[in-house]
């Protein structure tokens, strides 16, 4: 064992370090098998204080840390680089754990960092609340990770994004000093926000530990209604349409024939209406059933499913939640994830195909869905080696082209850190590294990721 290897050991217990290559076969792949590298140690500290310890170690043998959580992201931040010479140590944060009692008063919660979604979801629900972001990854993300990437997921249209439900953290810099605040003050201007600041951060500020989270009362659901449409014009006009009439409109997704094929072919699920259509769009709806009957006044297309128990709301929701394992199970997928304003969506999707094509080859498939309601679309490219970046290119720089963001929710990780660019200006480029030399001079957190 090395020096390090032995002083995270007496740091943190010799247990909670891996250094078995079989067991950090497990940490180093990401969730697509898109993105691996080298990590000389898994540690897995127990608390804030052992997690300072780690980091701690790391600054004093200038070695670099990669914090992982549930490992689900989608942009190749959670595992190392691929360069052996900077084997890192990759710090998980999966024993941080605690779930404090629901503040019921103030409607927040105390959660640490390792805490799945699903976790913190079934404690609010406990207590009548619920948390406001939610994702088909809920079993295994965490809640240091969806702060890390500013996750949005399916109800952003109704709460917002992560960052939305933040009223504190606690977090280790680069040198071990920890930050805390974590009084849940709704009214509290005391100088720059760095619990806004770490969300989005992806691991290049600091190692998030815990956060004090914003909850909102339980809402029930009345419906969940599947709409067969023409492609994502139609969708965005149903959508529109739709939050004119419902108010508690908390859902809106979007996909289409390509990606349902794939979805039923692996889930071996019947077509969901009496055909095939290009399009779909998923709407969930809150409100008691007398509130979901306004529905009716809505123009929805002929074929329309409307689901208003619960089983039957899960079977539609299936369509939508089972893309990712779907899509992955086809071949190892090219993930973007851009948003465009909603007026200009269809100019976007109509050039989409023949962009990737004329970038990446003929035959490559072009799976797209997504979150319609925040204008988010998740275009996913299979064919192209995973090495071969010119697919990716293509389509960010053609979202660039109408107005929108080369990341609506996953972040920039690894895989789009050359292209951060397209998105933000130099000067923006310019502090946003000022920030991060002055919280990490050393460059020890995430190196490659958010940066090239
Ligand atoms: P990880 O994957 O472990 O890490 C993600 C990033 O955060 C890395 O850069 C890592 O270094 C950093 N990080 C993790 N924990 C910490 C910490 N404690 N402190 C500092 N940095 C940290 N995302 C969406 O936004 N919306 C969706 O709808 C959505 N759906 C998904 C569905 C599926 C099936 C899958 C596989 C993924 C989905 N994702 C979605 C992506 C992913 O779930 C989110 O990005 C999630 O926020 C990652 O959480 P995690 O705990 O797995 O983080
Ligand atoms: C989703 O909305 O399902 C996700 O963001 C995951 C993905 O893009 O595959
Ligand atoms: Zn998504």
């Amino acid at each position: 064992m090395s020096s390090l290897e032995a002083d995270l050991a007496t740091s943190i217990g010799a247990e909670h370090v891996l250094t078995d290559p079989d067991l950090l076969d497990g940490y180093i792949w990401d969730w697509t098998r898109r993105y691996s590298g080298a990590a000389r140690c898994v540690a897995r500290p127990g608390s804030a204080q052992e997690v300072a310890a780690v980091l701690r170690c790391c600054a004093d043998s200038g070695v670099p840390v990669v914090t992982q959580g549930g490992n689900t992201g989608l942009v190749g931040g959670s595992v190392p680089g691929p360069d052996a010479h900077q084997a890192a140590v990759l710090l998980s944060t999966r024993r941080l754990r605690r779930l404090d009692p629901v503040d019921t008063l103030a409607a927040q919660v105390t959660a640490g960092a390792g805490v799945t979604l699903a976790d913190l979801h079934a404690h609010a629900a406990a207590a009548g609340l619920e948390y406001g972001v939610d994702l088909a990854a809920r079993d295994s993300a965490t809640v240091g990770g969806t702060i890390a990437t500013n996750a949005g997921g399916i109800h952003t249209i109704r709460y917002g994004p992560t960052r939305g439900q933040l009223r504190g953290i606690e977090a280790v810099l680069a040198d071990g000093s920890v930050v805390s605040r974590m009084t849940g003050l709704a009214a509290d201007n005391t100088g720059y926000d760095l619990t806004q600041l770490l969300a989005g951060s992806e691991g290049t500020l600091a190692v998030i530990t815990a956060a004090r989270l914003r909850l909102w009362p339980a809402e029930p659901v009345a419906a969940a209604v599947l709409a067969g449409v023409s492609g994502v014009a139609a969708a965005a006009n149903l959508y529109a349409e739709i939050r004119a009439h419902l108010p508690g409109l908390r859902a809106a997704e979007y996909l289409e024939a390509a990606g349902l094929d794939l979805v039923r072919e692996a889930a071996g699920l019947p077509l969901p209406l009496s055909r095939p259509y290009p399009g779909y769009l998923l709407a969930e709806i809150a409100g008691t059933p007398e509130q979901a009957e306004r529905l009716e006044d809505v123009a929805l297309p002929e074929d329309t499913a409307v689901a208003l128990d619960r089983a039957g709301r899960a079977a539609l929701w299936a369509y939508r939640e089972r893309h990712t394992e779907a899509i992955s199970a086809a071949g190892i997928p090219h993930k973007l994830d851009v948003a465009l304003p909603l007026g200009r969506i269809a100019e976007f999707r109509a050039a989409l195909d023949a962009a990737v094509r004329d970038a990446a080859g003929p035959d490559c498939r072009v799976i797209v869905f997504g979150h319609i309601g925040a204008g988010n679309l998740h275009v996913n490219v299979l064919g192209p080696d995973p090495a071969d970046e010119a697919a990716d290119e293509a389509v960010l720089r053609l979202a660039a082209a109408f107005g929108g963001t080369i990341s609506a929710e996953h972040g920039i990780g690894r895989a789009k850190a050359g292209l951060l660019h397209l998105s933000r200006s130099a000067a923006e480029i310019a502090a946003m590294r000022a920030v991060r030399s002055a919280l990490d001079p050393s460059g020890v957190l995430n190196p490659g990721v958010l940066f090239t």
